[in-house]
């Protein structure tokens, strides 16, 4: 679709929010392929969850301190006076789907996965959108840290199946519910004294969840971050014993990783291992992936004390890197057989014919619309077409029907119901 004029029209996609072309949606069901093929090796079923999900479901499960609740939900009342949220991200649907399906019951872990559209009212900039769309993995039931490991290894060997280079993975551990507190407290204890230097959002912060202040953008905040005091050094055994084994996955498989203490990741329910994958290339946008363990939010939903893992990826922020580094995708296969048609009758039995096609896997082009044969030959000569199978009036009552070689321009009449096997002999 190059050299489309865009029209400003009357109607326009809301902000933030963009139709995805044909070129667009060709990178999506290649990364859509490649992850169900990774995701299908490693015992992932896929799940689907509604797009609109209850309000109160992400002001539960996502948190109501963090950004996403707070600001930026597509929320909506029914006309029953439901308060119902397009849903921001995958992780409380999924949860409440393996909750509602009765799950828990299965033989653990149960590992899902899902790829479609998410929905965040943020300020639109390259790399971030009000429609997005993640692909994601969930495995729920374990505690174990080969999970956080065998999770990150999918993620990177999607993206770099899909050429990608420079990927590094961002790993931090935040402890859990019997370290969190403990480091809570240090880190308010620190903050407060730098109270008066932090921007009115992470005042607020302060009060709500010290953690989020990690992820402000505000350069004075970065600041004080930056002398913070880290998580990995309050963490409990329990909580370093597990990080340390991830990590020691990770050197295994050779993967690239860069201890950042500082990375906590703005959703409320992470414990233990967070982790985010981003392009080492100077075309950043963002992070690519991100994920970690949430060993509390099965039970946070009304479930049983059950620990988790997973992660999402970002499939607009993929596309445009594979763009940015040149990954083209094959264009479609080109045809080699173009059916002209003129006459009422011929037309019709074109239609026959095309199926017979379709059915034999064999590419055709059609101008059925148009009456005019040279405009039908021009046609398939500027498309570089080799064979015009032409359907006129007499030869369709002998059955019978003419083949145009357009590179020698000679021509035969051969019969209807043999034609696919003679154009099959040419053309496979
Ligand atoms: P998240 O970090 O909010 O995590 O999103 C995951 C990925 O989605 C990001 O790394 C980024 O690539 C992409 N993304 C997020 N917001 C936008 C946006 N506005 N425009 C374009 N891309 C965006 C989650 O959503 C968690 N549910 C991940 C998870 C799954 N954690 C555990 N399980």
């Amino acid at each position: 679709m190059k050299n489309l004029v865009i029209n400003m029209s009357k109607f326009q996609t809301p902000r933030g929010m963009r139709d995805l072309t044909n070129e667009d949606l060709r990178y999506f069901d290649k990364i859509r392929k490649k992850c169900g093929k990774v995701a299908e090796f490693c015992g992932f079923k896929r799940i689907e969850p509604p797009i609109l999900e209850s309000t109160e479901l992400f002001k539960k499960g996502t948190g109501s301190n963090t950004e996403i609740v707070q600001k930026q939900m597509y929320n909506l009342k029914t006309k029953g006076g439901k308060q119902l949220t397009l849903r921001p991200e995958g992780t409380p649907s999924v949860v409440r789907a393996y909750l509602e399906r009765g799950m828990e019951s299965l033989p653990k872990p149960v590992k899902l996965w899902y790829f479609g559209p998410f929905f965040r009212h943020e300020r639109p900039q390259a790399g971030r959108y009000r429609q997005l769309h993640q692909f994601g993995f969930e495995s729920i039931g374990s505690e174990s840290w080969i999970v956080d490991a065998q999770i990150i290894l999918m993620f990177y060997t999607i993206l770099e199946d899909l050429g990608l280079k420079n990927l590094v993975i961002e790993i931090n551990s935040i402890g859990d519910r019997s370290c969190r507190p403990h480091y809570n407290k240090i880190l308010l204890d620190f903050l407060k004294k730098k109270q008066r230097f932090l921007c009115p959002d992470c005042k607020r912060r302060l009060k709500t969840n010290p953690l989020r202040i990690f992820d402000c953008k505000n350069e004075k905040c970065q600041e004080i971050v930056n002398q913070a005091p880290q998580t990995l050094n309050y963490l409990c055994k329990d909580c370093h014993k597990h990080f340390k084994n991830v990590l020691e996955t990770l050197d295994e498989l050779q993967l690239p990783y860069n201890l950042n203490p500082y990375l906590v990741r703005g959703l409320d329910y992470y414990t233990r291992t967070v982790f985010e994958i981003i392009s080492g290339s100077e075309e950043n946008e963002g992070s690519l992936v991100g994920g970690g363990r949430y060993d509390e939010l099965v039970e946070l939903l009304g479930g049983n004390e059950t620990p988790a893992c997973g992660g999402a990826a970002g499939i607009e922020r993929i596309v445009s890197l594979m763009k940015k580094e040149g990954k083209k995708m094959r264009s479609l296969s080109k045809a080699n057989v173009f059916l002209a048609q003129v006459g009422k009758l011929p037309k019709r039995k074109a239609l026959i014919l095309m199926e017979e096609f379709r059915k034999a896997k064999i590419k055709i082009v059609e101008s059925l619309h148009k009456n005019s044969l040279s405009t039908q030959l021009k046609r398939a000569g500027n498309l570089g077409i080799r064979y015009v199978l032409i359907m006129a009036q007499k030869e369709i009552l002998d059955n019978k029907i003419i083949l145009k070689d357009m590179k020698t321009g000679k021509q035969k009449k051969i019969p209807i119901d043999k034609v696919v096997k003679e154009i099959k002999k040419k053309v496979k």
